[in-house]
Protein backbone atom coordinates (compact mmCIF):
# COMPACT_ATOMS: atom_id res chain seq x y z
CA UNK A 1 0.00 0.00 0.00
CA UNK A 2 1.18 3.19 -0.55
CA UNK A 3 1.67 5.52 2.20
CA UNK A 4 3.62 8.93 2.10
CA UNK A 5 4.61 11.47 4.95
CA UNK A 6 5.41 15.15 5.56
CA UNK A 7 7.87 15.15 8.33
CA UNK A 8 7.55 17.28 11.87
CA UNK A 9 4.36 19.51 11.47
CA UNK A 10 1.75 18.93 14.29
CA UNK A 11 -1.42 17.94 12.84
CA UNK A 12 -3.81 19.47 15.03
CA UNK A 13 -2.34 22.89 14.65
CA UNK A 14 -2.85 23.26 10.84
CA UNK A 15 -6.04 21.08 9.72
CA UNK A 16 -9.34 23.30 8.95
CA UNK A 17 -11.72 22.00 10.76
CA UNK A 18 -15.25 21.47 9.47
CA UNK A 19 -17.06 24.22 11.67
CA UNK A 20 -15.77 26.64 9.14
CA UNK A 21 -17.58 25.42 6.25
CA UNK A 22 -20.64 26.33 4.40
CA UNK A 23 -22.93 23.06 4.10
CA UNK A 24 -26.36 23.41 3.86
CA UNK A 25 -27.83 22.06 0.68
CA UNK A 26 -24.32 21.32 0.24
CA UNK A 27 -23.08 17.65 -0.86
CA UNK A 28 -20.48 16.44 1.32
CA UNK A 29 -18.41 13.84 0.85
CA UNK A 30 -17.19 12.41 3.99
CA UNK A 31 -13.85 9.93 3.77
CA UNK A 32 -14.94 6.98 7.04
CA UNK A 33 -13.20 4.62 8.24
CA UNK A 34 -15.51 2.02 8.35
CA UNK A 35 -13.03 -0.87 7.75
CA UNK A 36 -14.79 -2.55 10.79
CA UNK A 37 -13.43 -6.31 12.34
CA UNK A 38 -16.64 -8.65 10.93
CA UNK A 39 -17.49 -12.59 11.07
CA UNK A 40 -19.40 -14.47 9.01
CA UNK A 41 -21.33 -10.87 7.66
CA UNK A 42 -21.53 -9.40 11.43
CA UNK A 43 -20.01 -6.49 12.81
CA UNK A 44 -17.47 -7.65 15.92
CA UNK A 45 -16.79 -3.95 16.62
CA UNK A 46 -18.74 -0.61 15.86
CA UNK A 47 -16.08 1.39 17.37
CA UNK A 48 -14.75 3.32 14.43
CA UNK A 49 -18.57 3.89 12.91
CA UNK A 50 -19.84 5.18 16.78
CA UNK A 51 -16.32 7.30 16.16
CA UNK A 52 -17.93 9.00 12.82
CA UNK A 53 -21.32 9.62 14.19
CA UNK A 54 -19.68 13.43 15.65
CA UNK A 55 -19.27 14.29 12.49
CA UNK A 56 -21.80 13.00 10.33
CA UNK A 57 -24.49 14.57 12.80
CA UNK A 58 -23.35 17.69 13.17
CA UNK A 59 -23.54 17.50 9.04
CA UNK A 60 -27.14 16.80 9.23
CA UNK A 61 -27.90 19.03 11.79
CA UNK A 62 -26.33 21.51 9.30
CA UNK A 63 -28.81 20.39 6.35
CA UNK A 64 -25.50 18.95 3.91
CA UNK A 65 -26.28 15.84 1.95
CA UNK A 66 -23.56 13.18 3.68
CA UNK A 67 -22.10 10.81 0.79
CA UNK A 68 -19.81 8.08 2.76
CA UNK A 69 -16.77 6.83 1.39
CA UNK A 70 -14.82 4.01 3.26
CA UNK A 71 -13.00 1.21 2.49
CA UNK A 72 -13.30 -2.39 4.23
CA UNK A 73 -10.52 -5.02 4.56
CA UNK A 74 -8.13 -5.45 1.49
CA UNK A 75 -10.10 -6.47 -1.54
CA UNK A 76 -7.48 -8.19 -4.07
CA UNK A 77 -10.17 -10.92 -6.10
CA UNK A 78 -13.59 -11.03 -7.32
CA UNK A 79 -14.48 -13.32 -4.34
CA UNK A 80 -12.84 -11.14 -2.00
CA UNK A 81 -15.79 -8.35 -2.65
CA UNK A 82 -18.15 -10.97 -1.85
CA UNK A 83 -16.83 -10.92 1.69
CA UNK A 84 -15.90 -6.92 2.01
CA UNK A 85 -19.26 -5.42 1.25
CA UNK A 86 -20.45 -2.41 3.62
CA UNK A 87 -23.94 -3.39 3.20
CA UNK A 88 -24.15 -4.62 6.72
CA UNK A 89 -22.10 -1.39 7.83
CA UNK A 90 -25.10 1.01 6.45
CA UNK A 91 -27.40 -1.23 7.69
CA UNK A 92 -25.99 -0.90 11.32
CA UNK A 93 -25.66 2.69 10.58
CA UNK A 94 -29.12 3.36 9.72
CA UNK A 95 -30.09 2.15 13.57
CA UNK A 96 -27.64 4.79 14.90
CA UNK A 97 -28.92 8.00 12.99
CA UNK A 98 -32.26 9.76 12.74
CA UNK A 99 -32.03 9.85 9.20
CA UNK A 100 -32.70 7.73 5.68
CA UNK A 101 -29.55 5.93 5.17
CA UNK A 102 -28.99 4.72 1.72
CA UNK A 103 -26.85 2.09 0.53
CA UNK A 104 -25.43 2.32 -3.41
CA UNK A 105 -23.39 -1.38 -3.94
CA UNK A 106 -21.66 -0.10 -6.71
CA UNK A 107 -18.51 2.61 -6.64
CA UNK A 108 -19.49 4.16 -9.86
CA UNK A 109 -22.09 4.52 -12.70
CA UNK A 110 -25.61 5.66 -12.72
CA UNK A 111 -26.79 4.18 -10.19
CA UNK A 112 -24.43 6.10 -8.04
CA UNK A 113 -24.86 9.75 -9.47
CA UNK A 114 -29.03 9.15 -9.52
CA UNK A 115 -28.76 8.37 -5.92
CA UNK A 116 -26.66 11.48 -5.24
CA UNK A 117 -28.56 13.61 -7.39
CA UNK A 118 -31.73 12.56 -5.73
CA UNK A 119 -30.84 13.21 -1.97
CA UNK A 120 -32.36 15.62 -0.13
CA UNK A 121 -30.81 17.45 2.37
CA UNK A 122 -29.68 15.99 5.80
CA UNK A 123 -29.89 12.42 4.08
CA UNK A 124 -26.98 9.83 4.16
CA UNK A 125 -25.60 7.44 1.22
CA UNK A 126 -23.09 5.37 1.57
CA UNK A 127 -21.44 4.04 -1.10
CA UNK A 128 -19.99 0.33 -1.65
CA UNK A 129 -16.38 -0.48 0.01
CA UNK A 130 -13.95 1.85 -2.21
CA UNK A 131 -11.39 -0.79 -2.45
CA UNK A 132 -13.77 -2.67 -5.25
CA UNK A 133 -11.71 -0.08 -7.62
CA UNK A 134 -8.57 -2.17 -6.42
CA UNK A 135 -9.46 -4.60 -9.18
CA UNK A 136 -8.73 -5.80 -11.57
CA UNK A 137 -6.38 -2.80 -11.33
CA UNK A 138 -5.08 -0.91 -8.33
CA UNK A 139 -6.90 2.10 -8.90
CA UNK A 140 -7.82 3.43 -5.46
CA UNK A 141 -4.45 2.14 -3.95
CA UNK A 142 -2.25 3.61 -6.52
CA UNK A 143 -4.84 7.17 -5.78
CA UNK A 144 -5.48 6.85 -9.74
CA UNK A 145 -6.14 10.10 -11.19
CA UNK A 146 -9.30 9.24 -12.93
CA UNK A 147 -11.03 7.89 -10.22
CA UNK A 148 -10.04 10.67 -7.40
CA UNK A 149 -11.65 13.34 -9.68
CA UNK A 150 -14.70 11.45 -10.65
CA UNK A 151 -15.27 10.49 -6.76
CA UNK A 152 -14.35 14.42 -6.36
CA UNK A 153 -17.19 15.04 -9.28
CA UNK A 154 -20.08 13.87 -6.81
CA UNK A 155 -19.85 16.78 -4.21
CA UNK A 156 -19.19 19.91 -3.32
CA UNK A 157 -17.37 19.81 -0.58
CA UNK A 158 -14.68 17.11 0.97
CA UNK A 159 -14.27 16.01 4.78
CA UNK A 160 -11.58 13.11 5.79
CA UNK A 161 -13.08 11.81 9.30
CA UNK A 162 -11.17 8.55 8.57
CA UNK A 163 -8.03 8.84 10.90
CA UNK A 164 -6.77 4.93 11.05
CA UNK A 165 -6.60 5.53 6.50
CA UNK A 166 -4.83 8.66 6.94
CA UNK A 167 -1.58 7.43 6.68
CA UNK A 168 -2.94 6.24 3.15
CA UNK A 169 -2.45 8.21 -0.08
CA UNK A 170 -5.43 6.51 -1.60
CA UNK A 171 -8.23 7.93 -4.51
CA UNK A 172 -10.46 8.38 -1.67
CA UNK A 173 -8.67 10.32 0.63
CA UNK A 174 -5.47 12.34 -0.35
CA UNK A 175 -7.03 11.90 -4.44
CA UNK A 176 -10.59 13.28 -3.89
CA UNK A 177 -8.92 16.30 -1.84
CA UNK A 178 -6.77 17.33 -4.78
CA UNK A 179 -10.48 18.75 -6.50
CA UNK A 180 -12.22 19.62 -3.37
CA UNK A 181 -12.61 22.20 -0.97
CA UNK A 182 -11.38 19.85 1.88
CA UNK A 183 -12.03 19.74 5.34
CA UNK A 184 -10.88 17.97 8.97
CA UNK A 185 -13.85 15.51 10.16
CA UNK A 186 -14.00 16.21 13.99
CA UNK A 187 -12.54 12.83 14.39
CA UNK A 188 -9.53 13.62 12.42
CA UNK A 189 -9.29 17.03 14.91
CA UNK A 190 -9.69 14.88 18.50
CA UNK A 191 -6.87 12.61 17.27
CA UNK A 192 -4.36 14.56 16.38
CA UNK A 193 -5.19 16.80 18.77
CA UNK A 194 -4.62 14.10 21.44
CA UNK A 195 -1.64 12.40 19.72
CA UNK A 196 -0.02 15.79 19.69
CA UNK A 197 -0.89 16.67 22.88
CA UNK A 198 0.47 13.37 24.66
CA UNK A 199 4.05 13.55 22.36
CA UNK A 200 4.48 17.02 23.34
CA UNK A 201 4.24 16.47 27.04
CA UNK A 202 6.35 14.44 29.78
CA UNK A 203 4.63 11.04 29.79
CA UNK A 204 5.08 7.84 31.29
CA UNK A 205 4.67 4.96 28.27
CA UNK A 206 3.91 1.47 28.92
CA UNK A 207 4.79 -0.97 25.91
CA UNK A 208 3.62 -4.43 25.52
CA UNK A 209 2.48 -6.84 22.41
CA UNK A 210 4.24 -9.54 21.22
CA UNK A 211 6.97 -7.87 18.26
CA UNK A 212 9.59 -5.42 18.68
CA UNK A 213 9.52 -4.51 15.14
CA UNK A 214 6.61 -2.12 15.27
CA UNK A 215 7.33 -0.77 18.37
CA UNK A 216 11.09 0.43 17.42
CA UNK A 217 10.06 4.38 15.66
CA UNK A 218 7.53 5.12 18.59
CA UNK A 219 10.49 4.38 20.85
CA UNK A 220 12.95 6.45 18.94
CA UNK A 221 10.49 9.16 18.75
CA UNK A 222 9.12 9.25 22.05
CA UNK A 223 11.49 8.07 24.55
CA UNK A 224 13.20 11.64 25.14
CA UNK A 225 10.12 12.93 25.69
CA UNK A 226 8.84 10.06 28.34
CA UNK A 227 10.53 10.33 31.88
CA UNK A 228 9.70 6.36 32.25
CA UNK A 229 9.05 3.27 29.68
CA UNK A 230 7.57 0.29 31.20
CA UNK A 231 8.04 -2.69 29.57
CA UNK A 232 5.84 -5.80 29.41
CA UNK A 233 4.17 -8.04 26.96
CA UNK A 234 6.37 -10.77 25.02
CA UNK A 235 8.67 -7.80 23.68
CA UNK A 236 9.82 -7.62 27.21
CA UNK A 237 11.51 -11.17 26.12
CA UNK A 238 14.05 -9.03 23.63
CA UNK A 239 15.38 -6.95 25.99
CA UNK A 240 15.47 -9.49 29.25
CA UNK A 241 18.21 -11.35 26.51
CA UNK A 242 19.74 -8.20 25.55
CA UNK A 243 20.77 -7.78 29.26
CA UNK A 244 22.07 -11.34 28.92
CA UNK A 245 18.72 -13.05 30.94
CA UNK A 246 17.55 -16.35 30.34
CA UNK A 247 14.14 -15.69 29.18
CA UNK A 248 13.44 -19.94 28.27
CA UNK A 249 11.41 -20.36 25.59
CA UNK A 250 9.79 -16.85 25.80
CA UNK A 251 9.12 -15.32 22.23
CA UNK A 252 12.24 -12.83 21.58
CA UNK A 253 12.62 -11.24 18.21
CA UNK A 254 16.29 -12.04 17.33
CA UNK A 255 17.07 -9.88 15.11
CA UNK A 256 16.31 -6.88 17.29
CA UNK A 257 18.46 -7.64 20.26
CA UNK A 258 21.21 -5.31 19.28
CA UNK A 259 18.49 -2.38 19.25
CA UNK A 260 17.22 -3.63 22.50
CA UNK A 261 20.68 -3.37 23.46
CA UNK A 262 21.17 0.18 22.32
CA UNK A 263 18.12 1.47 23.78
CA UNK A 264 18.89 -0.20 27.46
CA UNK A 265 22.70 1.09 27.31
CA UNK A 266 21.37 4.49 26.01
CA UNK A 267 18.09 4.86 28.15
CA UNK A 268 18.45 2.35 30.51
CA UNK A 269 17.74 4.75 33.91
CA UNK A 270 14.12 4.92 31.68
CA UNK A 271 13.23 1.37 30.93
CA UNK A 272 11.60 -0.68 33.59
CA UNK A 273 11.55 -4.05 32.86
CA UNK A 274 9.37 -7.25 34.61
CA UNK A 275 11.18 -8.64 37.55
CA UNK A 276 8.71 -12.00 37.48
CA UNK A 277 6.84 -13.47 34.94
CA UNK A 278 3.80 -15.88 34.81
CA UNK A 279 4.38 -18.52 32.76
CA UNK A 280 2.94 -22.11 32.23
CA UNK A 281 4.29 -23.39 35.08
CA UNK A 282 3.21 -20.39 37.36
CA UNK A 283 5.03 -17.36 38.48
CA UNK A 284 8.97 -17.31 38.65
CA UNK A 285 11.03 -14.42 38.92
CA UNK A 286 12.96 -13.05 35.98
CA UNK A 287 16.42 -14.81 36.83
CA UNK A 288 14.94 -18.36 38.02
CA UNK A 289 13.64 -18.93 34.42
CA UNK A 290 14.83 -22.38 32.52
CA UNK A 291 14.78 -23.44 29.11
CA UNK A 292 11.26 -24.74 28.93
CA UNK A 293 9.67 -21.71 30.45
CA UNK A 294 7.62 -19.28 28.56
CA UNK A 295 6.47 -15.85 30.03
CA UNK A 296 3.08 -15.29 29.23
CA UNK A 297 1.99 -12.23 31.55
CA UNK A 298 3.72 -9.80 33.69
CA UNK A 299 3.73 -11.03 37.53
CA UNK A 300 2.66 -9.98 41.07
CA UNK A 301 5.90 -8.17 41.78
CA UNK A 302 6.05 -6.33 38.55
CA UNK A 303 2.06 -5.17 38.50
CA UNK A 304 3.71 -3.72 42.45
CA UNK A 305 6.72 -2.04 40.79
CA UNK A 306 4.77 -1.08 37.54
CA UNK A 307 1.45 0.64 39.84
CA UNK A 308 4.61 2.61 41.74
CA UNK A 309 5.95 4.04 39.15
CA UNK A 310 2.87 5.03 37.30
CA UNK A 311 1.70 6.84 41.32
CA UNK A 312 4.11 9.37 40.08
CA UNK A 313 3.01 9.47 36.36
CA UNK A 314 1.32 12.34 34.72
CA UNK A 315 -0.15 11.27 31.68
CA UNK A 316 0.22 7.78 29.84
CA UNK A 317 0.49 6.00 26.64
CA UNK A 318 -0.40 2.89 26.41
CA UNK A 319 0.62 0.75 23.33
CA UNK A 320 -0.20 -2.83 23.33
CA UNK A 321 -1.31 -5.57 25.88
CA UNK A 322 1.14 -6.60 29.02
CA UNK A 323 0.30 -10.47 28.33
CA UNK A 324 -2.49 -12.83 26.93
CA UNK A 325 -5.08 -11.57 28.30
CA UNK A 326 -7.55 -13.02 26.65
CA UNK A 327 -6.13 -16.12 28.67
CA UNK A 328 -7.84 -16.28 31.93
CA UNK A 329 -4.52 -17.39 33.30
CA UNK A 330 -2.38 -14.22 31.95
CA UNK A 331 -5.01 -11.65 31.93
CA UNK A 332 -3.76 -9.78 35.35
CA UNK A 333 -1.07 -7.92 33.78
CA UNK A 334 -2.72 -6.14 31.21
CA UNK A 335 -6.06 -5.78 33.58
CA UNK A 336 -4.89 -4.93 37.17
CA UNK A 337 -2.96 -2.14 35.53
CA UNK A 338 -5.51 -0.73 33.14
CA UNK A 339 -8.03 -0.74 36.59
CA UNK A 340 -5.16 0.69 38.61
CA UNK A 341 -5.25 3.53 35.52
CA UNK A 342 -8.99 3.99 35.52
CA UNK A 343 -8.23 5.57 39.35
CA UNK A 344 -5.67 8.12 38.15
CA UNK A 345 -6.77 11.71 37.67
CA UNK A 346 -4.27 12.24 34.64
CA UNK A 347 -4.90 11.01 31.24
CA UNK A 348 -4.42 7.82 30.13
CA UNK A 349 -4.34 7.37 26.14
CA UNK A 350 -4.47 4.23 24.75
CA UNK A 351 -2.96 3.63 20.98
CA UNK A 352 -2.88 0.25 18.97
CA UNK A 353 -5.29 -1.36 17.80
CA UNK A 354 -4.61 -4.73 20.50
CA UNK A 355 -4.76 -2.79 23.90
CA UNK A 356 -7.71 -0.81 22.72
CA UNK A 357 -9.72 -4.24 21.90
CA UNK A 358 -8.14 -5.29 26.09
CA UNK A 359 -10.05 -2.27 27.08
CA UNK A 360 -12.91 -3.48 25.39
CA UNK A 361 -12.72 -6.86 26.85
CA UNK A 362 -12.09 -5.72 30.10
CA UNK A 363 -14.69 -2.89 29.58
CA UNK A 364 -12.36 -0.54 31.61
CA UNK A 365 -12.56 2.75 29.72
CA UNK A 366 -9.71 5.13 29.63
CA UNK A 367 -9.13 8.61 28.77
CA UNK A 368 -8.75 7.82 25.12
CA UNK A 369 -8.56 5.53 22.51
CA UNK A 370 -7.75 5.80 19.08
CA UNK A 371 -9.37 4.68 16.33
CA UNK A 372 -6.72 4.14 14.51
CA UNK A 373 -4.21 0.79 14.11
CA UNK A 374 -1.03 1.80 11.63
CA UNK A 375 -2.28 4.87 11.35
CA UNK A 376 -1.50 5.61 15.05
CA UNK A 377 1.32 4.40 15.74
CA UNK A 378 3.24 5.87 12.57
CA UNK A 379 1.46 9.23 13.56
CA UNK A 380 3.34 8.67 17.35
CA UNK A 381 6.75 7.81 14.88
CA UNK A 382 6.83 11.45 14.23
CA UNK A 383 5.44 11.21 10.61
CA UNK A 384 3.18 13.49 9.31
CA UNK A 385 0.64 12.24 6.42
CA UNK A 386 -0.03 13.67 3.06
CA UNK A 387 -3.37 13.51 3.38
CA UNK A 388 -4.07 15.86 6.25
CA UNK A 389 -1.46 17.92 4.88
CA UNK A 390 -4.17 18.46 2.25
CA UNK A 391 -6.94 19.75 4.90
CA UNK A 392 -4.61 22.72 5.76
CA UNK A 393 -6.13 26.27 6.43
C1 LIG B 1 -6.69 0.04 9.58
O1 LIG B 1 -7.54 -0.76 10.00
O2 LIG B 1 -5.54 0.11 10.06
C2 LIG B 1 -7.09 1.02 8.52
O3 LIG B 1 -8.42 0.90 8.18
C3 LIG B 1 -6.21 0.92 7.31
O4 LIG B 1 -6.36 -0.32 6.70
P1 LIG B 1 -5.22 -0.85 5.71
O5 LIG B 1 -4.02 -1.17 6.58
O6 LIG B 1 -5.79 -2.05 5.05
O7 LIG B 1 -4.91 0.27 4.75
Amino acid sequence: MQKEYIQNTKGSEYMKGLASAKLKGKKVIVRVDYNVPMKNGKILDDNRIVASLKTINYLIEHKAKVILLSHLGRVKTNEDKETNSLREVAKHLSTLVNTPVYFVPVTRGEILIETVNNMLEGEIVLVENTRFEDVPKTLESSCDENLSKYWASLGNIFVLDAFGTAHRCHASTYGISKYLPSYAGFLVEEETKVLDDVMAKNKTLIMGGAKVDDKIGVIDNLITKSNKLLIGGAMCFTFLKALGIEVGSSIVSEDKIDYASKVLKKYGDKILLPVDVVTQNGVKDIDKLNKKDIGYDIGPKTIKMFKAELDKAKMVLWNGPLGMYEEKDYEKGTKSIMKYLKTKKYKTILAGGDIVSASKYFKIDLYYASTGGGSTLEYLEGKRFKTLERLKG
